[in-house]
């Protein structure tokens, strides 16, 4: 978002110049002149030209050069990447030159998004240029540290150096510039701890140092950043736990702290009125424990909150009705458990629910009925024993992505997802103990997108009308105990109602005895994933499957097929996974294999394959047992072919 914004900075201000530097014209300072020749030397390239025009010593009116009119001293150079691909690429490549300190009047300098600059950040920049407000170096090539320097920049108000390969820690001396607004420096590759001194920037609206390498315990100090809006620490090594200073925290509204090692409780809010505009929370990835606050209640402006993934535990509080803003709600992945509050139906803009992997225990509350902007609500793997699909639930307005998988759910799947308010879009039923046929009304879910009834009991075949689904994309059927054919999925010849959607299939670990013929032969040829493997799958392998050449992971093992490896197979050429081990494979391998560069992983042991492996990569590079328990393979990885 920054980012974004920061460029649109750029662009107005490029916008802008027409106007700007026309105002002052002639030469600039010999001094300034210099620098920016500097500056210029060390670009070896510049895609946007716009150093190709920097001739002469009229350097006020160079594109990207603001002077004072009445000094003529350069104070600002824009010359920003816009790398946004609607806008145009720039690219300068070369060294950012120490020679750019002599701009000694500089107010802004603003290089960001040039992709290319390489190089240090000028050690002495804090001396020599005492007027800089905002210095923009993002997204560029920079390595090295953050100069100590840079503390000694008394005007600046802006200091963005994120996307760079900037090392070392972050310099306490940053801690002195009291006029400091934005501090973003993330993804980079800076260690070390936060400096307790950050604490002294009561003027910063924005710390972000997301997705870098910063280690130790968060300074209780932070809490007195009291203009703070926007702290982001995410993806980094913290640890310890979250200081309570942050409940002091009044201005705070975005609050980002996943994805570190953090221990300990939720400290925040300790009272009411209390981080008053909070309004997105990220605790998720952590190690946390004990339970939501009570008091979390108070945080009204709360409006997606995701606590996923860590040790948290006990009842969820029924203050969580309170948050009327909030609109998603991650907790997976914890140790919840109880029953959820009745309250959760006053979350009447709640649009994402996902409590998944948790201790939550029946009844589901019929206040979840006035859930009507939910849109996705994952229950899956609480020990629920809900024996069938709530009424209710069908009846949301809004709801069209369903998991509920491992939630002991018993019978036949409910004939009342067949009408449900909103046209369900992903249903996730697996882990369940659902048993009996997949019901043909399936085929009139017309906008579902995925199917998972893994891990059940279901023992028909698949309906014919699965082939009515023009957007299903995914279809997990393992491990149940269909049987007949798996000509459906593939589509028909004809090409009817269906469209080329379906990306991954898994029929594996079924009773399925026929149909492989289809493979390839109908229009769903854009699959990706395909494991129709522990079946009792016979015949022979079509010369269509070679269609499917956008396939990177194809599992036929234990089965019976049979004939010689089709040769079609050289065809699919983003291959990673081909596992048709435990069939009757007979014949040699195709030499055509040795175009399957991208493949990663290999079996074709137990078959009735002979001759000699085709020598190169990438067949010679796997084990030997890639190839063992055939009729005859010889040559690499294996013993030489006798002559
Ligand atoms: C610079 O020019 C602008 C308008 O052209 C004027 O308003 C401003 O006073 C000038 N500044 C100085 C320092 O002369
Ligand atoms: C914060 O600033 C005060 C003076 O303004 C200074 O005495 C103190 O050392 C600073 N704190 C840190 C941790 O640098
Ligand atoms: C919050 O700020 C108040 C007043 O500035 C201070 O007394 C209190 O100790 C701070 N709370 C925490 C938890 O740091
Ligand atoms: C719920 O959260 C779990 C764990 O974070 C995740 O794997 C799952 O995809 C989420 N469910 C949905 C529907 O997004
Ligand atoms: C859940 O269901 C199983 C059998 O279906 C039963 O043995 C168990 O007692 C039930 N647990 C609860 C908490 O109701
Ligand atoms: C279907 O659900 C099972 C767990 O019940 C899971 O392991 C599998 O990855 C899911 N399939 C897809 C395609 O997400
Ligand atoms: C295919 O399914 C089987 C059984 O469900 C599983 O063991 C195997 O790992 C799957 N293969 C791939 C390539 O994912
Ligand atoms: C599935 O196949 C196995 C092995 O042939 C057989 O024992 C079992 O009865 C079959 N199950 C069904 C439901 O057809």
């Amino acid at each position: 978002m920054d980012y974004q914004l920061l460029q649109i900075v750029a662009l107005l201000t490029v916008m802008a110049f027409g106007g700007a530097i026309r105002k002052a014209t002639g030469a600039c300072s010999s001094e300034d002149l210099e620098g920016l020749m500097g500056f210029k030397s060390g670009i070896q390239m510049d895609t946007s030209g716009r150093l190709a025009k920097w001739v002469g010593r009229s350097c006020c009116e160079w594109e990207g050069i603001v002077c004072d009119n009445a000094t003529t001293r350069v104070t600002q150079i824009h010359l920003s990447g816009l790398t946004e691909k609607d806008l145009f690429q720039t690219e300068m490549v070369g060294q950012l030159s120490r020679s750019i300190t002599l701009l000694t009047s500089l107010e802004i300098l603003d290089l960001g998004g040039l992709v290319g600059l390489s190089g240090t950040i000028p050690q002495t920049i804090g001396m020599q240029m005492p007027k800089l407000q905002k210095l923009y170096l993002y997204g560029n090539h920079l390595a090295g540290p953050v100069p100590e320097s840079i503390g000694d920049l008394p005007s600046l108000q802006e200091l963005a150096l994120h996307d760079n390969m900037i090392t070392g820690s972050i310099p306490s001396s940053l801690g002195s510039l009291k006029n400091l607004k934005r501090l973003l420096l993330s993804s980079n590759q800076i260690s070390g701890t936060i400096p307790l001194s950050l604490g002294n920037l009561t003027n910063l609206v924005e710390l972000d140092v997301h997705d870098n390498a910063i280690m130790g315990h968060i300074p209780n100090s932070i809490g007195q950043m009291q203009a703070l809006e926007r702290l982001d620490l995410s993806s980094n090594m913290l640890s310890g736990s979250i200081p309570s200073s942050l409940a002091n925290l009044t201005a705070i509204s975005v609050l980002y702290m996943d994805t570190n090692n953090l221990e300990g409780t939720i400290p925040f809010p300790s009272r009411s009125g209390e981080m008053p505009s909070l309004g997105f929370l990220r605790l998720h990835n952590n190690h946390l424990n004990g339970n939501i606050p009570p008091s979390f209640g108070y945080l009204v402006s709360l409006e997606r909150v995701s606590l996923s993934n860590n040790k948290l535990e006990g009842a969820l509080p029924s203050s969580l009705g309170n948050l009327h803003s909030l609109s998603e709600l991650y907790l997976s992945s914890n140790s919840f458990s109880g029953q959820i509050p009745k309250s959760i139906g006053q979350l009447s803009r709640l649009i994402m629910l996902n409590i998944s992997q948790n201790s939550i225990e029946w009844p589901l509350p019929q206040e979840m009925s006035s859930l009507q902007n939910l849109q996705t609500l994952d229950l899956s793997f609480n020990p629920l024993n809900l024996s069938s699909i709530p009424q209710w639930l069908t009846s949301l307005s809004s709801l069209s992505r369903i998991y509920l998988a491992g939630c002991g759910i018993k019978g036949q799947i409910p004939d009342s997802l067949q009408t449900t308010e909103s046209p369900v879009q992903e249903l996730d039923l697996s882990s369940n103990l659902l048993s009996g046929s997949i019901p043909p009304w399936i085929g009139s879910l017309s906008q579902l997108y995925m199917l998972n009834l893994s891990r059940n009991s279901f023992d028909s075949q698949i309906p014919d009308s699965l082939t009515n689904l023009p957007d299903l994309g995914v279809l997990d059927l393992h491990s149940n105990k269909l049987t007949g054919s798996i000509t459906r999925v593939f589509g028909t010849e004809q090409g009817t109602s269906s469209g080329r959607s379906l990306t991954y299939i898994d029929l594996s670990d079924n009773n399925f005895s026929s149909g492989v013929e289809a493979i390839g032969v109908g229009e769903q040829i854009n699959i990706q994933y395909l494991n129709l493997s522990h079946n009792l799958l016979k015949g022979t392998l079509p010369s269509s499957l070679g269609r499917l050449n956008s396939m990177h992971s194809l599992d036929l093992s234990f089965n019976e097929l049979a004939s010689n490896l089709p040769v079609v197979l050289e065809k699919l050429t983003f291959l990673e996974r081909l596992k048709l081990q435990s069939n009757h494979f007979s014949g040699s391998i195709p030499n055509g294999f040795l175009k399957l560069r991208k493949l990663k992983e290999l079996d074709l042991s137990d078959n009735l394959l002979e001759g000699e492996i085709p020598e190169g990569k990438p067949l010679i590079d796997f084990p030997g047992s890639t190839y063992s328990g055939n009729k005859g393979l010889c040559g690499k990885p294996l013993v030489p072919c006798k002559l």
